[in-house]
């Protein structure tokens, strides 16, 4: 019993004053006193141990928790590491896909310079023979001869410098398509560029595949005036659609199907303050569950090997890039067009 307690008890049971009755009494509320007291010091007891298991419990968690933390923070550097890498090899790809389409383009341009050489070949011969003629004439004292000889060797060095300029042109065009975009806007022909990429797709694909042939129409709306683009970027959105037309139309011809005659058309066309260019194929079309994904990066239905799929994203950048819009309109079986729209007059 509780020293307290058994002291009071002592007193109680010696007090003179008191009854036996009081201190029965009194020794049994003492007796319940002690009892609560028992059961109070067991639950405090408790308590403490109850205390002391979530302490360690706590310490544990904590423990756990900071484990966690550096788990997470170990991921997350491994996932920024993982992003980066991925953000480079996104640009290498980028990068491919343009030579890529440098390769389609070579041909093309193989063949746009060979007209310009042709012209300069020819008339530097023709004007030896002219100036061999003219030292016979100069021999012969007809000086009247040896001016007009002159004349035409003067005209015909004028046309092998227009050529030369020209095959200049194709070649610095080229250059500009294979660098990095630097992004300036120039007021440019569209007319003439959309028929440049045009001619430069069309002989590309003959020169891959002897086979190849389609019908190629255009039309070109000339109340269009110049515009403010990124010529190489433009052109690339161009060549991207002409050569997918081209495949497409490949394609559907490699079926046999009776009567049928691959054919691309191009447009362009002036629709109050904006400008479209059309590029439609009768190519097998787009099965509509694919229809919403041709834009997304790295989406294609070519073999394995055939296409990075970034042909329609970076398209879609470009003309985003121009404050433009570009969609596509298909019928399954019978062809698709694609349409940009361009405006007309932005600085
Ligand atoms: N004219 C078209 N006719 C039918 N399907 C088309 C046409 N143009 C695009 N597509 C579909 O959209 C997909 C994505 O086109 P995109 O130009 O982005 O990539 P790709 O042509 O497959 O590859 P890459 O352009 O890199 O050679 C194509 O794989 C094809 O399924
Ligand atoms: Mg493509």
């Amino acid at each position: 019993m509780n020293l307290h307690l058994t002291h009071i008890l002592d007193f109680i049971e010696t007090a003179k004053h008191l009854s036996e009755d009081e201190k029965t009494e009194l020794i049994k509320s003492i007796k319940s006193a002690d009892k609560d007291l028992t059961i109070s010091e067991f639950k405090l007891e408790r308590t403490e141990k109850v205390k002391r298991t979530t302490a360690i419990l706590l310490e544990e968690t904590i423990e756990e928790l900071e484990q966690k933390r550096k788990a997470i923070e170990e991921s997350n550097d491994a996932l920024q590491k993982s992003l980066q890498e991925l953000k480079a090899t996104q640009s290498q790809l980028i990068q491919s896909e343009k030579m890529a389409s440098l390769g389609e383009l070579t041909a093309g341009i193989a063949h746009e310079i060979q007209n310009p050489l042709n012209f300069v070949n020819n008339f530097s011969e023709v004007s030896k023979e002219l100036l061999e003629e003219m030292l016979e004439e100069i021999h012969n004292g007809d000086m009247e001869e040896v001016n007009a000889i002159a004349q035409d060797v003067i005209q015909n060095l004028e046309k092998i410098n227009h050529h030369g300029k020209r095959a200049d042109g194709i070649v610095k065009g080229m250059l500009q398509h294979s660098r990095t975009s630097s992004g300036a806007k120039e007021l440019t022909d569209i007319n003439v560029l959309v028929d440049e990429y045009l001619r430069l797709a069309y002989h590309g694909l003959r020169a891959k595949d002897k086979s190849f042939n389609a019908a190629l129409e255009s039309n070109f709306d000339n109340s269009i005036k110049h515009i403010n683009i990124t010529p190489q970027d433009i052109g690339r959105v161009v060549l991207n659609l002409i050569t997918n037309a081209f495949y497409a139309v490949n394609e559907k011809k490699k079926m046999h199907l009776k009567d049928y005659e691959p054919k691309v058309y191009v447009e362009t066309k002036k629709i109050k303050n904006l400008v479209e260019i059309r590029v439609s194929d009768n190519g097998n079309g787009i099965p509509k569950k694919i229809l919403d994904k041709i834009f997304q990066p790295f989406f294609t239905t070519k073999p394995t090997g055939q296409g990075t799929g970034l042909g329609l994203s970076l398209s879609y950048d470009i003309i985003k890039s121009h404050d433009g819009d570009i969609k596509a309109n298909t019928i399954e079986n019978e062809g698709s067009t694609f349409i940009i729209t361009l405006p007309e007059n932005k600085a």
